[in-house]
């Protein structure tokens, strides 16, 4: 039995009756297979699963698809049905600020404007102040997160630990489509020849882990994710392919990393990265 609740009360009195683990699974709505993988996660390591169903007007920016972002409850609650959630909480902006916009927020620090940061002024402020407060209203001992948005993952984990939040953050590799399109709510907004164009993303990383296992050092392995992203279909528009330390520290890059990208395709902004192995250079 899945439960749906929308205030803060409702949650707390679901949340009291919870004995056993409790992991929680945020999510915007819009719920896909990625998504379920999550939830899935969840159910499998949990005793009690929440998930949290919330368009966060905080990290969107002015121009920002806030109002065109899609919002589908019936299918998400069906999706949450299936993957056995126990409690649905999806609070209305008022109910999760009744104060209007929040005066104090999360500094998510140095990480929070570089990367996605750098295009979107604001956005991790926005995500890690809502983490929060979901975190506060839930009180989980774990918290799924999807390795897709792999900067908001590790500014969570970062978040955690530097402010002593009591929960286990637990990452999920992600999951995609046959032909390696990183799932996203955002893709329904791509036709089908952005569709296409947006193949550039991963057949770009999937060259820079072909690049990495021929033992190729890390100039390398960027210059050959760039090449397959400038071969792919025209119509995608590099924002940026960085190759980095795995928890996005500064400084050089040897032995695991992580290699991200972002583009447009279009009006929408798609990201995507995996995991590198770099050969010890001789
Ligand atoms: P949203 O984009 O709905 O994503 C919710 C969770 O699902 C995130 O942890 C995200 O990384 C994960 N996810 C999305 N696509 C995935 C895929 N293809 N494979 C695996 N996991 C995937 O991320 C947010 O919402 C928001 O910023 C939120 C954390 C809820 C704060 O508002």
């Amino acid at each position: 039995m899945t439960e749906l609740v929308h205030t803060r009360k409702e949650l707390a009195a679901a949340r009291d009756g919870m004995k056993g683990t409790v992991g929680v699974v945020m999510t915007m709505g819009a719920l896909h297979s990625g998504h379920e993988t999550l939830l899935r996660a969840a159910r499998e390591q949990a005793d009690h699963v929440i998930v949290t169903i919330f368009v966060n007007p905080l990290q969107f920016g002015p121009n920002e698809d806030f109002d065109r972002y899609p919002r589908t409850l019936d299918g998400d609650l069906e999706v949450c049905r299936r993957a056995g959630a126990d409690v649905v909480f999806a609070p209305s902006v008022a109910e999760m600020y009744p104060d209007g916009q929040p005066r104090v927020r999360v500094n998510p620090g140095q990480l929070g404007e570089d990367l996605e940061g750098q295009s979107r002024p604001g956005f991790f402020h926005g995500v890690l102040t809502v983490v929060l407060k979901l975190l506060q209203l839930t009180r989980p001992d774990l918290a799924f997160f999807g390795e897709k948005d792999y900067q908001q993952l590790t500014l969570v984990r970062r978040m955690a630990r530097d402010l002593d939040v009591p929960v286990a953050v637990v990452g999920v590799p992600t999951v995609r489509e046959p032909d390696g399109l990183a799932l996203s709510s955002r893709n329904r907004y791509l036709s089908a020849p952005e569709r296409q164009a947006a193949l550039s993303l991963s057949a770009a990383l999937r060259a820079g882990v072909a690049a990495a296992k021929q033992g190729r050092d890390a100039g390398a392995v960027l210059a050959a994710a760039h090449r397959a992203f400038d071969s792919g279909t025209p119509g995608a528009q590099l924002d940026y392919l960085v190759l980095t330390d795995p928890d996005l520290e500064p400084g050089p890059v040897t032995g695991p990393a992580r290699l991200l990208i972002a583009a447009w395709v279009g009006t929408t902004r798609l990201i995507d990265n995996a995991a590198i192995q770099l050969a010890p250079q001789s």
